[in-house]
C-alpha cells in the first residue's frame, strides 16, 4: 500500500477527489495517510476527518520563521513515510530545503497553462490578457515556484461574458480529474523525475507535459 501526505490551504475539492480516488482505487493501492493545513480553518481538514484520516494544522505564528515552520512541518510529514506528496491547493512560498528534501515525490497543481501566469489570481489575468482559453497544470515540485516540469495540462475555452468564477469552476472541473490520474500514474511508478524533466514509462514529457503537441 502506497502512502499519500496532501497539503492543503482552503476548501480542499481537489483532496476530496484525491480521497474519493483512493477509496475507489483509481489511485491503485494507495491511501491519503494525513492532511496538514497551514490554516486551522480550512475546510479540507474537516474533509479529511470525515475520510477518517489524520488532519493536522500547522501554525506559522508558532514559528520564528519560514525556515523554521518548513522543519517542523517536514518532520511531521516525514513521520508519515509517504510515497507521494501531494500540494492540493497549498498557498504558501516553499522553502528550498523543504523542496529538496521531498524532491522527486511532490506535485502541484496549479491553475493555469504553465509556464503561463504563475503566481496568483491566475483565472482574472487570463480574462485580462483576453485569452480564449485557459487550463491547469499538474507538475513536480521545484525550487523554481510554479516551474517545476509538467506532468499534465487540460485545456478549458473561455467564453464570452464569462467572469473569473466562471472559468475557476471550468477549471476545477478538469483539477478533479487530472490530480488523482497523475497520482495514479506516480503511485504505479509509471511516472518519475529525473534530470529535471518529468518521465512518464520511458519516455521523457515536453515542457507542456503529457500528450501536448510540442516536442
Ligand atoms: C486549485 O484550483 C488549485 O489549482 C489552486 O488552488 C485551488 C485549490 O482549490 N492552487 C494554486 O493556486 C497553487 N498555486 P481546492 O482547495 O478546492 O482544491
Amino acid at each position: 500500500m502506497k502512502k499519500i501526505v496532501v497539503l492543503i490551504s482552503g476548501h480542499g475539492s481537489n483532496l476530496q477527489a484525491i480521497l474519493d480516488a483512493t477509496s475507489q482505487g483509481k489511485i491503485t493501492n494507495s491511501q491519503v495517510v494525513a492532511v496538514f493545513s497551514n490554516k486551522a480553518d480550512a475546510y479540507g481538514l474537516e474533509r479529511a476527518r470525515l475520510a477518517g484520516v489524520d488532519a493536522i494544522s500547522v501554525q506559522q505564528s508558532d514559528f520564528a520563521d519560514r525556515d523554521a515552520f518548513d522543519a517542523a512541518l517536514a518532520d511531521q510529514i516525514d513521520a508519515y513515510a509517504p510515497d507521494l506528496i501531494i500540494l492540493a491547493g497549498y498557498m504558501r512560498i516553499l522553502s528550498s530545503a523543504f523542496v529538496q528534501r521531498f524532491l522527486g515525490r511532490m506535485i502541484n497543481i496549479h491553475p493555469s497553462l504553465l509556464p503561463k501566469y504563475p503566481g496568483l489570481n491566475t483565472h482574472q489575468r487570463a480574462l485580462d490578457a483576453g485569452d480564449s482559453e485557459h487550463g491547469t497544470s499538474v507538475h513536480f515540485v521545484t525550487e523554481e515556484l510554479d516551474g517545476g516540469p509538467v506532468i499534465l495540462q487540460a485545456k478549458v475555452p473561455i467564453f464570452d461574458n464569462d467572469d473569473a468564477s466562471d472559468i475557476q469552476d471550468r477549471v476545477q472541473e478538469q483539477e478533479h480529474r487530472i490530480f488523482p490520474l497523475v497520482a495514479d500514474w506516480f503511485v504505479k511508478e509509471r511516472l518519475r523525475f529525473q534530470d529535471n524533466h518529468a518521465w512518464l514509462d520511458s519516455t521523457r514529457l515536453p515542457s507542456h507535459g503529457y500528450a501536448s503537441d510540442d516536442e
